[in-house]
């Protein structure tokens, strides 16, 4: 029996990547196993999206560069489409580098591999195919993430994703269904959709759906209690999304919409296709929806030519958004991309400050913000128990984590669905007690 062991680095898209890929090495034979060090095939998926991200990996295979003898090693994801066969150069004992968009070949490419293939590539972004298997070996028994659109169309000026995964490709309506339909069989209750522009979705077929309609008819599937979906673009966000949320309690009332920059001139030069107002009315449409819908976003600090004043206006749309949380990032230089070579780079130090400035206001707001849940029964789909706290831990259909004590008798909750009253809230979390 061959064995294999692989480890994740980045989004949620790389994390199902690995889900398919584990998928696909079984169905060649191979037995998964949780060391390297046990392994004869070592896997690494990876994630280029920041300097420190891709980093992980040649500091991941440095340390096998003497003791590797005996095993294969593979990169796969992000960091292999990006450097290919520098790959090789930089770090002799990788013998297969392949990318996402190359995941249909894998198991040609494992027969190169177990042949003796030193320098063994799947490194072609020239696709119209997504990445689909019937094995996808699923971490979470509740939870199920769907793929439905690979790739990117735009051309963020600090992005690397275009290069990485390729253009967008769309699946079939007819397909996204029929695996949805599946997972509900197989009782999974939560669906995770996924794309790096989730809502730029178009069904090829002749149905021709678009992102809401898609979202509508997964949110009607019989036994699927959640739907969410992530990353939606600004420019793609269009007011039926809205419209279904506010329809069917079975899509999350939680929207995950990257602003990256509050000033109008920063988001011109990152190439974001829309204004600050722009972006602003997409927030209102949602901010005057029927349920309170739940809002996180991705924010850039210190994209070259950023002043003072372009920082000061992501302060303001901050505080005028409230978002419930925000994911923020100093900028980071990535090789191909349009903002490569601008002049005005910012100074790592100031980048460091704006981004300390930012998070602490963040803070703050979600302070204000998880306050106002205290006293509020909140249905929670229950993740597991930490046994540091004695708590279970909970996640409400806005993605808050809610912590809860359950008195007496402790049959294993993990998987269903439980109304907690919050009682305390923290920048992070909230806690509370189980009400049924
Ligand atoms: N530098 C810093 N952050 C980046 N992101 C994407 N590219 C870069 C970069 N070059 C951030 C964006 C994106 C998130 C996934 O990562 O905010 O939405
Ligand atoms: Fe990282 Fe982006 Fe690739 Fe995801 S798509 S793994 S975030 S570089």
């Amino acid at each position: 029996m061959k064995t294999f062991y692989i480890e994740t680095f980045g989004c949620q898209m790389n994390v199902h990547d690995s889900e398919k890929v584990i998928g696909t090495l079984t169905g060649q034979g191979y037995r998964q196993v949780t060391t390297p060090e046990q392994a004869e095939l070592v896997l690494y998926n990876t994630c280029s999206i920041r300097d420190k991200a891709e980093q992980k990996v040649f500091s991941r295979l440095q340390q096998f560069k003497k003791d590797g003898r005996g095993k294969r090693f593979a990169v796969l994801g992000c960091v292999a489409q990006q450097e290919g066969h520098r790959i090789f150069e930089k770090a002799p004992h990788v013998s297969m580098v392949c990318g996402s968009a190359s995941y249909n070949k894998l198991p040609e490419l494992l027969v190169q591999l177990e042949a003796g293939g030193r320098r063994v590539t799947g490194l072609s972004l020239d696709t119209e195919d997504t990445f689909e298997t019937p094995f996808a070996r699923r971490d979470n028994p509740h939870r199920a993430y769907i793929t439905i659109i690979e790739g990117c169309d735009k051309s963020c000026a600090y992005c690397v994703v275009p290069f990485t995964r390729g253009p967008e490709r769309s699946r079939t309506s007819e397909s996204v269904m029929g695996e949805a339909r599946d997972l509900a069989q197989r009782g999974y209750t939560e669906i995770q959709l996924l794309g790096q522009n989730v809502n730029s979705y178009r069904d090829p077929s002749a149905t021709g759906w678009g992102f809401a309609t898609l979202l509508r008819n997964i949110g009607a599937v019989e036994g699927i209690r959640r739907v969410r979906f992530t990353t939606s673009h600004p420019r793609d966000f269009v007011r039926e999304i809205v419209d279904a949320i506010d329809e069917n309690t079975a899509l999350c009332n939680h929207v995950h919409l990257p602003v990256q920059s509050g000033s109008t001139r920063v988001l011109e030069a990152m190439q974001r296709l829309y204004t600050r107002e722009e972006y602003m009315r997409r927030i209102e449409w949602m901010k005057s929806a029927r349920r309170a819908i739940a809002i996180s976003t991705d924010i850039i600090v210190g994209f070259p030519g950023e002043t003072e004043e372009d920082f000061e206006a992501t302060l303001a749309l901050v505080d005028e958004v409230e978002y419930d949380s925000i994911f923020s990032f100093k900028y980071s230089r990535r090789p191909n991309t349009p903002a490569l070579d601008l002049g005005d780079q910012i100074p790592e130090e100031e980048k460091g400050r704006r981004l300390a400035i930012l998070q602490e206001k963040q803070r703050a707001i979600q302070i204000r913000r998880n306050a106002g849940y205290v006293g509020v029964v909140e249905e929670c789909l229950v993740e597991g128990f930490n046994n540091a706290t004695g708590q279970w831990i909970g996640r409400t259909s806005q993605n808050k984590t809610l912590n809860f004590l359950r008195a007496g008798e402790c049959e294993d909750l993990a998987g269903r669905y439980v109304n907690v009253r919050v009682t305390r809230a923290g920048p992070n979390s909230l806690a509370g007690e189980w009400v049924n």
